[in-house]
Formats: C-alpha cells, structure tokens, sequence
C-alpha cells in the first residue's frame, strides 16, 4: 500500500466532507452544504494543507492555522476509518512540525486522541483554556 502526501489546497471538498461523516464529527446530512462551505472556508484560510492519499483516494488530512511567527495550532486530523492505525495520521502531524519547526504548536484533542499525539511528543497542558461560546457559534458542531 503505497501512501503519497500532498501540499495543496485544491481538494475535492465533496470527499473532505464525507471524511467528516465517516469518522462521526458530523451527524447531519440535511446540513452538508453548510458544513461544506464552512470547511472549504476554514482549509483555504488555513496556511498549510496537507492530505494523504492511497493512488487516486484521499485518505487522510490535516491542517494548520498560524501566525507564522510565533504560534501555530494543528485543525481537523482526520484519517479514514479503514486506513487508521498504519501510521498515516503520525506522518501527518510530521509535516505540519516540519513545515514549522520555529513555532509553538497547541492543539485541542478530543480525549480518545489524547495518547496519540502524546506519542508524539505533545503534552498537556495543565492550564489550556477556551470560551465555551455553545455549539451553536459554529456551524459544523450543530
Ligand atoms: C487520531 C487519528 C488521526 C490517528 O491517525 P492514525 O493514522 O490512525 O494514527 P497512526 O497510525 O499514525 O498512529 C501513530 C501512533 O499512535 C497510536 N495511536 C493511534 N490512534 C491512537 C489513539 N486514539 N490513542 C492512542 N494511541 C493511538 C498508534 O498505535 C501509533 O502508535 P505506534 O507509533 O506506537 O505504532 C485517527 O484515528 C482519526 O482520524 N480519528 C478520527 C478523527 C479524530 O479523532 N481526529 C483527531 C482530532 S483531535
């Protein structure tokens, strides 16, 4: 299974979605247009894109939204179910730390990812802290 990595932007963002729905961070289908437009917004406002991809399938993504001088945070990791576990999302995370290897780089995980990226090198952060604004302030979690 050969897997190839790109840098670009210019996805099929019908797949992307469908990515989302595949791994359960998106619930409603009546809803898939607006989700679409917000993603493709968030990649092409994103600086760094990188997919992961099995011949002509896109297999995996990620993304990172950054200052580029001084701190950066890793978005929508997201592998497709069948290919997790084969090092895929690692190689991912790679990238984005080679491609920024200057900056200080947060995420916010969801608790089942968290020994992943601690594999990683990441650690916790006793004081990481958000605004809770509700589900409702972003489209794609309501
Ligand atoms: C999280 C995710 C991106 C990991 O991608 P992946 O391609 O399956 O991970 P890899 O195969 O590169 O795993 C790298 C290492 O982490 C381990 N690992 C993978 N998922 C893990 C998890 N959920 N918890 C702990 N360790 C995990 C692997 O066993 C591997 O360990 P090894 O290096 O000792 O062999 C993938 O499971 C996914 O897309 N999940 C659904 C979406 C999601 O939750 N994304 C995270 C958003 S915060």
């Amino acid at each position: 299974m050969k897997i190839s990595f790109k840098q670009t932007k210019n996805l099929d963002f019908n797949k992307v979605v469908d990515i989302f729905f595949e791994v359960g961070f998106l619930k409603h289908q009546n809803k898939r247009d607006t989700y679409k437009r917000a993603i493709k917004k968030a990649f092409l406002n994103s600086q760094f894109v990188v997919s992961a991809w099995i011949g002509n399938e896109l297999v995996g993504f990620t993304r990172v939204v950054t200052d580029k001088s001084l701190f950066a945070t890793i978005c929508n990791l997201l592998v497709k179910n069948k290919y997790q576990k084969k090092g895929i999302g690692k190689e991912l995370v790679k990238r984005c730390l080679d491609k920024y290897p200057q900056l200080h780089l947060f995420i916010v995980a969801d608790k089942k990812v968290v020994g992943f990226y601690q594999k990683l090198g990441f650690k916790i952060h006793p004081y990481g802290m958000y605004l809770e604004k509700g589900k409702k302030a972003c489209v794609i979690y309501n």
